[in-house]
């Protein structure tokens, strides 16, 4: 299908880097600045070796909540899922629209630059790179959108007591970036209790095996979408990745969901 059919508002199909060059040139280089504090080494080589891996401190405390507070501002967003509708779990989600807010535009075009050398080396050993990832996300974006994955996928979710999301994976088409990246905006033990990211990995012919990240408010941690590269004794294999959040006991829970590809 030709994109330019495709039935979606002007929003939407706003080529978001044509929108972040000149307005917001300035937060790109902020968000890269920002990044290069971490050890883009370490950060491949925790990927490599369990799928996930911590940026401590990505976010301020003050920027937390004025993200956390853009859940209630209607207009930023393009749709709401209630999760037990769907029976994804028990909270709601809201995905941001065209423009994305400056501040996330740039940290989610920083962070593909971040995460690159992995993915790359990750679609290598799995046999996936017959179409190499491009350098920069709005080349990447292009790609989306040129496959009909034309709406943004980046989301506040919002967890109060009670609430859980079930292991899944982030798939929303033919094109998948293999990481992505969620950034915890409330404090554990101040603002809730429970909802904790899960994080399981399920091996050929052999039981699943599940990890819980130790996020602080501002804390980001990259992960695996959906499947990454494991190498033993015989060679490469694939592992199946899902997420999930186990039930939040008390209070409430924001979280910034940062996913590279675009969905049909
Ligand atoms: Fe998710």
């Amino acid at each position: 299908m030709n994109a330019l059919s495709l039935p979606f508002g002007p929003s939407w199909a706003t080529p978001p880097d044509a929108e972040l060059g000149a307005r917001s040139e300035r937060e790109r280089r902020a968000a890269a600045a920002r990044l290069a504090r971490y050890d883009e080494a370490r950060i491949g080589a925790e990927l490599d070796g369990v799928g996930w891996s911590l940026l401590e401190g990505l976010l301020t405390p003050e920027e937390c909540r004025a993200t956390a507070a853009l859940y209630e501002d209607e207009a930023r967003f393009r749709s709401t899922v209630v999760m037990a509708r769907h029976n994804f779990g028990r909270g709601e989600y809201k995905y941001l629209a065209y423009p994305l807010p400056d501040a996330i535009a740039a940290a989610r075009t920083a962070l593909y630059e971040a995460l690159l050398p992995t993915a790359r080396r990750w679609r290598l050993a799995l046999g996936e790179d017959e179409a190499p990832l491009p350098a920069s996300h709005a080349e990447y974006l292009a790609l989306c959108h040129a496959a009909g994955q034309l709406r943004p996928t980046p989301l506040l979710l919002s967890y109060g007591a009670g609430d859980y999301n079930c292991l899944h994976q982030d798939l929303y088409g033919e094109l998948v970036f293999p990481m992505q990246v969620a950034v915890l905006l409330s404090e554990p033990g101040r603002d809730f209790t429970g909802g904790e990211l899960v994080l399981t990995e399920q091996r050929p012919r052999m039981q699943s095996r599940a990890e819980v990240v130790p996020l602080r408010q501002g804390d980001a941690v990259a992960f695996a979408v959906r499947e990454r590269p494991v190498t033993g004794t015989r060679g490469v294999y694939r592992v199946q990745m899902r997420h999930g959040v186990s039930r939040v006991r008390t209070g409430s829970r924001r979280v910034l969901g940062i996913i590279f590809h675009d969905a049909s």
